[in-house]
């Protein structure tokens, strides 16, 4: 079975119902998928899907490039009520730091308080942590040093370097690897997905973006999870259902499951 470890099946682009594409991804043997929100509202969204699928489990936090307020005692009370509420809540994400359209001093630091602040409700909650890191690792490998999430994390959509993968490895996290390792000029994730090793490597797609071959430039779905483990699997010269079967299990230990 496949465990898609971050989407959004939630989001507006989607034309189908949350039914429809839950229903076509059992059919694809995709048995367990991790929502995952971007803000409050969104993740009231991930908390509801969650409740109403079995095969759902969600994520709650503010992305790094959707902060707004400094009001840190209300987003802490939001989401420590939504993860009280909900047994199905597994993690807190997507938090981190994106500095691929804004990278003045002002927006790092507000970004790097929140990422700090979010980091600490997940340890007050006992999860761990789904890093957003564009642009950023560098910088979110130092947050992480300072301020460790006790139950860890995976650095989700791993875009950064082998040597940063090996250093996140080290300090205990996961790397995700999703669409881009199918794409035929991104070197640096296929090299990633070569050296992770068996425990830390998660499978996910980040559906609606970043589809795999041959599925660019459309809509993504969890289940094009299938794409994105035969090219690992090719990579490491490995059996399509070994990778299967050990992202699954390495995305249950990740969240607890
Ligand atoms: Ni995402």
């Amino acid at each position: 079975m496949i465990f898609d470890t971050h989407c959004h099946i939630y989001d507006s682009k989607y034309e189908e119902s949350i039914d429809e594409i839950i229903y076509k991804c059992l059919s694809f043997d995709v048995g367990l998928m991790m929502v995952v929100g971007d803000n409050i509202v969104d993740s009231k969204k991930c908390d509801e899907i969650s409740k109403q699928y079995n095969e759902v489990y969600s994520a709650v936090g503010v992305h790094p490039e959707e902060v707004d307020t400094d009001d840190f005692d209300k987003m802490e009370e939001q989401l420590t009520s939504l993860v009280l509420n909900n047994n199905k809540i597994k993690a807190i994400g997507e938090i981190g730091l994106d500095y691929y359209w804004k990278n003045d001093e002002d927006t790092k630091s507000k970004q790097k308080k929140y990422f700090i602040k979010q980091i600490e409700i997940a340890n007050k909650l006992d999860l761990p942590i789904i890093i957003h890191a564009r642009d950023s690792v560098t910088d979110c490998i130092e947050i992480l040093k300072e301020h460790p999430c006790i139950n860890k994390g995976v650095f989700h959509c791993f875009s950064g370097s082998v040597e940063q993968a090996q250093i996140i490895i080290k300090m205990g996290y996961y790397i995700g690897l999703d669409g881009p390792v199918t794409y035929k000029n991104s070197k640096t994730p296929k090299e990633v997905a070569k050296i992770v090793p068996s425990d830390k490597l998660v499978i996910e797609t980040d559906s609606p973006y970043l589809p795999p071959v041959p599925y660019r430039g459309k809509t993504n779905y969890p289940y094009y999870c299938k794409e994105i483990i035969q090219e690992i699997a090719i990579i490491r010269e490995a059996d399509y259902k070994e990778i299967e079967e050990l992202t699954f299990e390495n995305g249950k230990r990740l969240f607890k499951i």
